[in-house]
C-alpha cells in the first residue's frame, strides 16, 4: 500500500549534547538524516516525504535535500516547541489521498524497508500500527531512590517509529490533543486517547533512536556490520 512519511527533525538534541541537532551528526562520514531519508527514497511504496525542521535550520535542510538529491521530499515545514507540535505541522501538508501516513523520527536512521513493509501491511488492515520490541531490562518504579514496584516485564514493549496511521484518524487525534493541551511522547498515545486500537508490529533491536552519545557507538557498529554484509 502507498504511504507518505512525516519526518520530525526540529529538535535540539539536548541529551546528545553534540552542539548540533542530531540529524546533522555524521556516522561513517554521512549525516544521520541521509541514512533516514535513504530508506524512504528507495521504497517504491513511499510516495512523498514531509520534513519538519526548526525555523533556523530550514535553509540548511533545503540545501541538504538538494545536494543529496532526495526526490521524494515534497515540503520542508517549520516545527514547534515539542515533537508533537512538529508532527502536527507536518501532518497538515500531507495530501488526503496519501494512503497511509507514517511518522518517523529523523534520529532513527537504522529502519529497514522490510520493517516498514510489515508495519504498512498491518496498518492497512487496522488503521493504526506501531513498531515495538519486547523490553529486555527489568523495570522498576522508583520514588526518591526507593523501589515502589517491579513491573511485570512480560507485557512491556519499547515502542519505536515509524508509526503508521490512516491520515484522518491521526489528524483527529492530534487536533483533540492540541485542543486539550495534552502532550504525549509518541503519536500512538494520541490515537489511544481517542479510543482507537493501536496494533503492535515486531520491530528490530537495531532500530534505535540516537538519544545520548552512547547510541552513536552502537550506531556505528550497526553501519559497519551492514557494510560488511554488502561487501
Ligand atoms: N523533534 C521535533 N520537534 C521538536 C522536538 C523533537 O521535530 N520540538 C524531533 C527530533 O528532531 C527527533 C524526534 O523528534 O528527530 C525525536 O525526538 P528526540 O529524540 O527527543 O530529539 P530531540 O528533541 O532533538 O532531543 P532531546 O529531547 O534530547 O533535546
Ligand atoms: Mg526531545
Amino acid at each position: 500500500m502507498n504511504y507518505w512519511t512525516v519526518i520530525p527533525a526540529a529538535g535540539q538534541g539536548k541529551r546528545m549534547n553534540a552542539g548540533i541537532s542530531k540529524q546533522w551528526i555524521e556516522l561513517l562520514g554521512r549525516p544521520v538524516l541521509a541514512y533516514t531519508l535513504d530508506v524512504f527514497e528507495k521504497d517504491p511504496n513511499c510516495k512523498g516525504v514531509i520534513l519538519v525542521g526548526s525555523e533556523q535550520e530550514l535553509k540548511q535542510m533545503k540545501e541538504f535535500v538538494q545536494t543529496f538529491q532526495y526526490t521524494k521530499v515534497r515540503e520542508i515545514v517549520p516545527g514547534g516547541s515539542e515533537r508533537q507540535h512538529s508532527v502536527y505541522e507536518g501532518l497538515k501538508v500531507v495530501p488526503e489521498d496519501c494512503g497511509l501516513v507514517l511518522i518517523h523520527d529523523a534520529a532513527r536512521p537504522f529502519i529497514t524497508e522490510h520493517h516498514i513493509g510489515q508495519l504498512v501491511e498491518n496498518a492497512a488492515k487496522t488503521g493504526s500500527a506501531v513498531l515495538a520490541v519486547p523490553l529486555k531490562d527489568t523495570v522498576k518504579r522508583v520514588v526518591q531512590n526507593q523501589v515502589e514496584e517491579t513491573i511485570d516485564r512480560s507485557s512491556l514493549w519499547a515502542v519505536q517509529t515509524p508509526q503508521a496511521f490512516r491520515l484522518s484518524l491521526v489528524k483527529q487525534a492530534h487536533e483533540k490533543a492540541a485542543d486539550e493541551k495534552w502532550v504525549g511522547t509518541d503519536d500512538a498515545s494520541l490515537v489511544e486517547r481517542i479510543g482507537e486500537n493501536v496494533a503492535i508490529v515486531m520491530g528490530d533491536y537495531h532500530n534505535i533512536k540516537l538519544t545520548t552519545s552512547d547510541d552513536l557507538l552502537f550506531g556505528q557498529a550497526i553501519l559497519l556490520e551492514r557494510q560488511g554484509e554488502k561487501a
